[in-house]
């Protein structure tokens, strides 16, 4: 695979995002347990313990996908209200499929303009969303409007490893290995050069934390995982 493939332009991003996980959706799921042998839904119930809800709290999971965060939302809180937000219906139908008591409300919508009034959730979270997105800052700055006093902010992304000898295992294994299990993942040939291309220029984890940091978000951390492969930051409204 050509390491110099583009990206697509910022004003044909979201286009490009919503047919690739389109196409994908029937297989995500697994293809997700094979990439991150099998720590996804570890990285998942961090992610909801992150967020610190209260009892029967309301959490909003943006980009929800096949609802993955959601779902451990619940399992961890029978008892909060759960919104799924993506613009990818295909993803969400897989979602809705493994919630048959329709205990998630998936909801249509883009990160960029969350439909929902400020202050109405007690936390937010996102799942390997930012990378996606035109904008990074604005989608942070929609999570933490509607996202109460207090509550928290939690992202989980891929990030780049600090230390030179993980970073060439890292650059091998998204450049070399995963297009080859994206073959399997996906018809869409742009779809194999997109996730280790869109990794690249993606900040690290102190970069992402200043971003949070510019939108208001405050005490922000984060701690990474996978070898310094994958990080969760966490801040309060
Ligand atoms: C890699 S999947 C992650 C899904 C899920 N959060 C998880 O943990 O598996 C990324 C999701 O982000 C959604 N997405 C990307 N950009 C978006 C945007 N601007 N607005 C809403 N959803 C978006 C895609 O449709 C896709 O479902």
């Amino acid at each position: 695979m050509p390491e110099s493939s583009p990206l697509p332009p910022p004003e044909e991003k979201p286009v490009f995002v919503r047919h690739m996980f389109a196409d994908a959706a029937r297989r995500y799921d697994r293809m997700n347990r094979i990439m991150t042998l099998g720590q996804d839904q570890r990285w998942r119930r961090l992610v909801v313990e992150a967020c610190n809800l209260p009892s029967g709290g309301r959490l909003l999971d943006v980009a929800t996908g096949t609802g993955d965060i959601a779902l451990e939302a619940l399992r961890q809180h029978p008892d909060v209200w759960v919104v799924g937000a993506d613009f990818t219906r295909e993803m969400m139908r897989i979602g809705q499929a493994k919630d048959p008591e329709g205990r998630i409300a998936f909801v249509e919508a883009d990160a960029l303009r969350l439909p929902f009034p400020d202050d109405s959730f007690d936390a937010a979270c996102s799942g390997f969303l930012m990378r996606n997105v035109t904008d990074v800052a604005a989608a942070f700055a929609e999570q933490r409007r509607v996202v109460k006093p207090g509550g928290r902010v939690v992202c989980l992304e891929i990030t780049r490893p600090a230390m030179p000898i993980w970073r060439d295992i890292f650059h091998f294994y998204f450049f070399h290995i995963v297009p080859r299990l994206s073959a399997l993942l996906s018809s869409n040939r742009d779809a194999y050069t997109y996730l280790p291309h869109s990794t690249l220029q993606f900040p690290r984890p102190p970069g992402l934390a200043e971003i949070m940091r510019s939108v208001g978000l405050k005490h922000v951390t984060w701690r990474t995982m996978m070898l310094g492969t994958v990080a969760l930051h966490v801040g309060e409204v």
